[in-house]
Formats: C-alpha cells, structure tokens, sequence
C-alpha cells in the first residue's frame, strides 16, 4: 500500500512552535508508552502526502490548524520497518488540547526541553529540532 514509502512506514510528526516555545505532548496509550513525550503526529494514511498527514493528525489529535514548514533534516528509526519524520509547524488557528491519544500537553522554552521524559525515538529528533529553531 502506499502507506510505504519506499520500503517503511512513515510517521510523521510536528515540531509545533508558537511564541519561541515547543510543543510537547504527554501519551496516554498503549500502555507501554503511556505517560511519555513526543512530538504529535502519526502514520501516512494512503496515497497521502507527510504535509497533508501532518496538519491532519495535528487537526484530529490537538484541535488545531497548523501550516507545515519545513522538514527536519534526518529520520528516526521506531521499529522495524517504520520510521519518524519531523517538520516544523506553526500554530494557524486554534489553542492545543489533548482529545486524542494524551492526557497533558506543555510549551517548552529551550532550556526546558529536558524537563520532560522523551520517548527513546523523539530524543534525538527533538534534538535536531532544537538546532533548527535555535540555532
Ligand atoms: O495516530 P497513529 O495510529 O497513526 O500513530 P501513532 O500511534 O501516534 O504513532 C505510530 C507509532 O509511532 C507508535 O508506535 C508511536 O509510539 C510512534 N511515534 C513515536 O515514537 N514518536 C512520535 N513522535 C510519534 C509516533
């Protein structure tokens, strides 16, 4: 299915910023990971586009309309056969609430960004952002 992009599975997720601040959500499933900080996102639906993947998850997950910008330079490897992407996003419309899959979600300035427990996959991507945004 085109959920592949070549031969992975691509997820995607948003390095929202807004006012020099991040946004870090909290997981509340499955079980394993719940409790842990990512960046928002999920997986390509068919025949969909990383952009259009994005700012849909980001609509579904947070109730907000975002406008991609750029992507992050690197990928991440979450298991076999799937990998995470990153691009920045900016906050269009909307104030972030956690209705699908977290329970709490926080703007991190720079120097809070190790105040949350990352899952292991965002670790360094939220790494690579934070050299993106500031630089
Ligand atoms: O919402 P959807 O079911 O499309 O995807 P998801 O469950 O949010 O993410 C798919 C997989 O990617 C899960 O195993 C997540 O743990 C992982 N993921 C991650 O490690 N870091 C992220 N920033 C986003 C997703």
């Amino acid at each position: 299915m085109t959920l592949h992009n070549a031969d992975h599975v691509v997820v995607v997720a948003g390095a929202l910023y807004d006012r020099g601040r991040l946004l870090a959500a909290r997981r509340s499933a499955p079980p394993e990971l719940a409790g842990r900080w990512e960046l928002p996102g999920g997986k390509l639906e068919p025949g969909e586009s990383a952009e259009k993947a994005l700012v849909r998850e980001l609509r579904e997950e947070l109730g907000v309309e975002t406008e991609p910008g750029e992507r992050i330079p690197g990928e991440w490897l979450l298991k076999p056969g799937y990998v995470l992407r990153v691009w920045t996003a900016r906050l269009v419309s909307g104030e972030p609430a956690p209705l699908e899959d977290h329970d709490e979600l926080r703007w991190l300035g720079r120097d809070e960004l190790g105040s949350v427990d990352w899952l292991d996959v965002d670790r360094p991507a939220v790494d690579a952002v934070a050299a993106r945004l500031w630089p």
